[in-house]
């Protein structure tokens, strides 16, 4: 049977590890060719060696996404190695220090909001005008349930993923009638290594916000964004919750 996938090409950013991991995965498995893109070049290279050590195809790139030159370069690897860019999953991000308005570096802030939403901007850009112009595309932006409340002590944070809807919102409306799609999902706790980096009160806090009373899987996501790079075809512009009931607006 073909897969759903077959003959795409898809990048994924920050797909070393966590969810852009299983991100990167599920494209995979059905039948997407996968940059698997990430600033650490070992993990992003593990991760594609064992998708193609499934029959699965699959190439690392190295890439810091908030330079204009690498992400230029990971674009143009991409269509002239794999042919082209039907799917852009601008999952890169970091959370950084915790820390009350009155406390963070702006340096921090600055560090924050140039990988989550100038980087997510950067990646956009390069691969929109080919998208465009070959009357397909998909993009999915990773925005969090943080940019809809504003999670305490994360504001650079909070800050850059509600810019991540307004990019995508913006960007969906641009190119509504091209037959490229911009959305963004918005998660709650999932289960990664950066939601080690929270403190376990800070971890608890969040964690009792949501219903379900569980963090997810990075595999929940991945399904998600399968959804809307293949079935999701009169969506575009929009922010899709997956929070276990803690989002509900
Ligand atoms: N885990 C959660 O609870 C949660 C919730 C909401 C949103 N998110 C978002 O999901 C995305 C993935 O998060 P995760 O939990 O898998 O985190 P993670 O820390 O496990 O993985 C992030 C990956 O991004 C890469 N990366 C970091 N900076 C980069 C850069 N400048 N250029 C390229 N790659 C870079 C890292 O090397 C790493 O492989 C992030 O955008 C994050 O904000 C996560």
């Amino acid at each position: 049977m073909t897969k759903g996938l077959t003959g795409m090409v898809a990048i994924v950013t920050g797909a070393g590890k966590g969810i852009g991991e299983a991100i990167a995965r599920r494209l995979a498995s059905e039948g997407a060719q996968v940059m698997v893109a990430d600033l650490d070049a070992a993990n992003a290279e593990n991760v594609a060696a064992s998708i193609r050590a499934e029959g699965l195809s699959a190439v690392s790139h190295q890439i810091d996404v908030s330079s204009p030159s690498q992400v230029s370069e990971m674009a143009r690897r991409a269509e002239e190695e794999l042919g082209k860019i039907d799917i852009l999953v601008n999952n890169a991000g970091i959370l950084g220090p915790a820390a009350s308005v009155q406390d963070l570096p702006v340096e921090d802030w600055n560090r924050i909001l140039n990988i989550n939403l100038t980087g997510t901007f950067l990646c956009c850009q390069a691969v929109i005008k080919g998208m465009v112009e070959r009357g397909y595309g998909r993009i999915v932006n990773m925005a969090s349930v943080a940019g809809k409340e504003g999670n305490l002590y994360q504001a650079g944070y909070s800050a850059s993923k509600a810019g991540v809807m307004g990019l995508t919102k913006t960007m969906g409306k641009e190119v509504a009638k091209t037959g490229v799609t911009v959305n963004c999902i918005a998660p709650a706790l999932i289960d990664s290594d950066l939601i080690k980096e929270m403190t376990d009160s800070h971890l608890n806090t969040l964690l009792d916000k949501i219903p379900m009373g569980r963090v997810g899987k990075p595999e929940e996501i991945g399904a998600l964004v399968s959804f809307l790079v293949t079935e999701a075809t009169f969506c575009t512009g929009a922010c899709f919750d997956i929070s276990g009931g803690r989002a509900t607006y």
